[in-house]
């Protein structure tokens, strides 16, 4: 099989299809990415997998590769999993990228292909790429199109592979590809895992609905902590209460500084840009709403450092421990922590931050800011320190050696992950969201 585009979904689907037993290429257009990959260096951080990329280079089973032409005779099953970033000057995504590996590929195909896409697209585009395809494939040649959606987390991207919790495949009428579908995730379905054999368009709403299902969800527990704040309330403990009822559950009702990344935030605009196209877009316009209480806890997170600097950010020295979206990635894609940083930073703050892996991205994506190489140093004479990010050496910090380093003991718990107590014990002011501390 191949694998066509080799970012966060596509090198990690690579690797993981080789690890489970099959022949796979994976291609990108990206000369300098695909020398890193064949050279047993994944390009960004993800846990666990270049150990896996090493073994199946070393084993034979996984190449890499540029050309087009080269993988067409290679495989008979192709994964479509090339990003489909939000348009400039529209909430719509942009499908270039996947228009462009069908006109590329399917000229070159022969015989009976399938394509398995991947990427997250609006509902219809499966359909729209069939007419492409068809319109394209040489003479006797047959491609058929099905929808595949991948629902793997960055930082868990082996395990969310090599285990998923369900695969969802969406089918054209009359199409006979299930079986090479089961052939494909055999391991997986020996394992039991769920599968769902539907139409395309619901393989393809299936995406965006889980989440936008998971962006509301946080969305849910960020308006409520506003609410719990005001009142007196902590909403680390409604939280707790209201998870135990399994209708609900207690995952993705971390209350902070909210969502970030490459996908939640440009999802949801698309599925509302879609809906607004069919004509539906009053079914979608709680997202709005999802969306701006998300960016506003940015705001509020910002507002809280200026409260703390006297009222105004002018010249504070403020740590920002945190750049990626989330912890255990180096993804700064509409990263919260890195949005915080940079309105303090213009705000005249001296900001100073630190991650533990995503500091090169950071630092292309904003040039301005103090990138330091230690937590130590990030920390030491610090009037304010924001807790961004929830990395595990954040979370495990020291309160009373941490005041030994800053200049000013005061601390914005913005992901809800210290231990308030004990901070406070250590002489800290803390300030978090949803909570009166
Ligand atoms: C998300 C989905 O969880 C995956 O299922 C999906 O496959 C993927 O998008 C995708 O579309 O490719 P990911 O973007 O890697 O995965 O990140 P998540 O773990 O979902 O976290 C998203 C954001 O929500 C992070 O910024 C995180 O800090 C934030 N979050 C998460 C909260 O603010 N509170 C929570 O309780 C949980």
């Amino acid at each position: 099989m191949t694998v066509i585009g080799t970012g966060y979904l596509g090198a990690t689907h690579a690797a993981c299809m080789a690890e489970l037993g099959h022949e796979v290429r994976g291609v990108d257009v990206d000369e300098a990415k695909i020398e890193r990959l064949r050279s047993g260096d994944v390009p960004f951080y993800e846990p666990g997998l270049e150990e896996i990329l090493r073994r199946n280079l070393d084993n034979g089973r996984l190449r890499f590769s540029t050309d087009y032409r080269e993988v067409a005779q290679f495989a008979h099953v192709h994964f479509l999993a090339v990003g489909t970033p939000q348009q400039r000057g529209s909430y719509a995504a942009d499908l270039t990228y996947v228009r462009s590996v069908i006109s590329d590929l399917v000229p070159l195909l022969e015989g009976s292909h399938l394509i398995l896409g991947k990427s997250t697209v609006p509902v219809g585009t499966a359909a729209e790429l069939q007419d492409l395809a068809d319109l394209l494939a040489k003479e006797n040649t047959k491609v058929e199109i099905a929808w595949n959606p991948e629902f793997l987390r960055e930082s868990h991207g082996v395990e969310d592979t090599i285990t998923p919790d369900r695969i969802v495949l969406g089918l054209r009428a009359g199409s006979e590809a299930e079986e090479t579908v089961r052939e494909v995730y055999a391991s997986q379905l020996e394992a039991n895992t769920p599968f769902i054999v539907t139409d395309r368009q619901t393989a393809e709403l299936v995406k965006v609905a889980a989440n936008s299902f998971l962006a509301t969800k946080i969305s849910f527990i960020n308006a409520v902590a506003e609410l719990c704040e005001i009142s007196g309330a902590d909403v680390k403990a409604l939280a707790d209460a209201i998870g135990y009822d399994d209708r609900i559950g207690r995952k993705f009702l971390g209350a902070g500084l909210g969502f970030g990344g490459g996908c939640l935030p440009k999802d949801i605009r698309a599925f509302m840009a879609r809906a607004g196209e069919l004509g539906a877009d009053q079914a979608l316009s709680f997202l709005r709403e999802v969306d701006t209480i998300n960016m506003r806890q940015r705001d509020r997170v910002v507002q809280f450092a200026r409260e703390e600097s006297g009222g105004n950010l002018l010249g504070t020295r403020i740590t920002v421990l945190g750049a990626a979206f989330k912890p255990n990635s180096d993804d700064v894609r509409d990263s919260p922590a890195l949005n915080v940083a940079g309105q303090l930073s213009l705000g005249g703050a001296a900001v100073s931050v630190y991650d533990p892996q995503a500091m090169a991205n950071a630092r292309r994506e904003f040039p301005t800011l103090v990138y330091t190489d230690t937590v130590e140093g990030a920390l030491e004479g610090a009037e304010l320190v924001i807790l961004a990010t929830e990395w595990k050496i954040f979370r495990e910090l020291d309160p009373e050696r941490v005041a030994g380093l800053v200049a000013k003991p005061v601390i914005i718990d913005a992901r809800n992950v210290l231990d308030a107590r004990a901070w406070q014990d250590a002489g800290w002011r803390v300030r978090a969201l949803g909570r009166s501390l």
